[in-house]
């Protein structure tokens, strides 16, 4: 066997065999879990005023040269995540009829159960999120939106975007699903890697709570203090 087909055939098992596919989850939910915490802090930067949110949407798109293939990259990351998750999840339904699997399930909990339940909520959500932001589909007048410098107004989409409480609730509904998704997500992820020892089970499993209550807190504020007037157009 030659070094191309030992690689092709590594590369068959990744995607065939359970733990191959847990592996690809892990890495794949990694790298947008890692990008969540970015794009929430950065969310965060409206608290901070007008300006500082639209430098750094500035700095963002004007460096196209890294914005495309990181698109590219994390677009590949979510449909890997997602076509990988929903084999999983076949697979799982196809095992239940073993009564070892039952066992399994007594003890797991309801947002480990309800993953891909989760996870299309969630899925959906980028769908809207991205045909109301970032495509201005839904809302073409967003985009037309211009600061004092002539740059795009982030600032005042994402207030005018939020004055309508029917906009905050879709958005709170998805931010709680994410969260929801991560309390399991980021314990599963740790349990994949390899990570996870019996000792620290328990912490790892208040890490993955922190982590997701954190993540729907800080994507939540921003909407929330919209809708209360706490941030307005100038
Ligand atoms: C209240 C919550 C959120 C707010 C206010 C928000 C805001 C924004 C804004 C302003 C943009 C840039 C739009 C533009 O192109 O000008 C954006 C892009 C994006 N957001 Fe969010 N976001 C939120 C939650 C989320 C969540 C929970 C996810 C993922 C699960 C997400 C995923 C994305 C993606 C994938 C993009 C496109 C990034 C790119 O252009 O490369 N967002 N968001």
């Amino acid at each position: 066997m030659n070094q191309t087909s030992v690689g092709m055939n590594s590369l068959w098992k990744v995607f065939t065999t359970t733990i191959g596919k847990k592996a690809v989850m892990a890495a794949t939910g990694g790298v947008l879990l890692l990008f969540v915490i970015a794009h929430m802090a950065g969310n965060l930067q409206m608290f901070l005023g007008w300006g500082d949110i639209n430098n750094y949407a500035d700095l963002l798109k004007s460096h196209r040269e890294f914005l495309w293939p990181f698109r590219v990259f994390l677009a590949t990351c979510l449909v890997l995540h997602v076509s990988t998750g929903s084999f999983l999840a076949i697979d799982n339904r196809r095992k239940r009829g073993h009564s070892y699997e039952v066992k399994k399930l007594v003890g797991a909990s309801f947002a480990s159960q309800t993953m891909w339940i989760s996870g299309l909520i969630i899925f959906c959500f980028i769908v809207y999120h991205l045909l109301h932001f970032t495509l201005g589909v839904t809302n073409p007048e967003y985009l037309t939106f211009r600061d004092a410098h002539d740059r795009p107004d982030v600032y005042r989409m994402i207030v005018t975007a939020f004055s309508t409480a029917g906009t905050v609730c879709l958005y709170a509904l998805g931010v709680a699903t994410l969260g929801f998704h991560l309390s399991h997500g980021v314990r599963a992820m740790v349990e994949s890697l390899g990570l996870r020892m019996e000792t620290w089970a328990s912490r790892i499993d208040k890490t993955s709570l922190v982590v997701a209550c954190l993540l729907f807190l800080g994507f939540a504020s921003v909407p929330l203090a919209v809708l209360m007037g706490l941030l307005q157009l100038k």
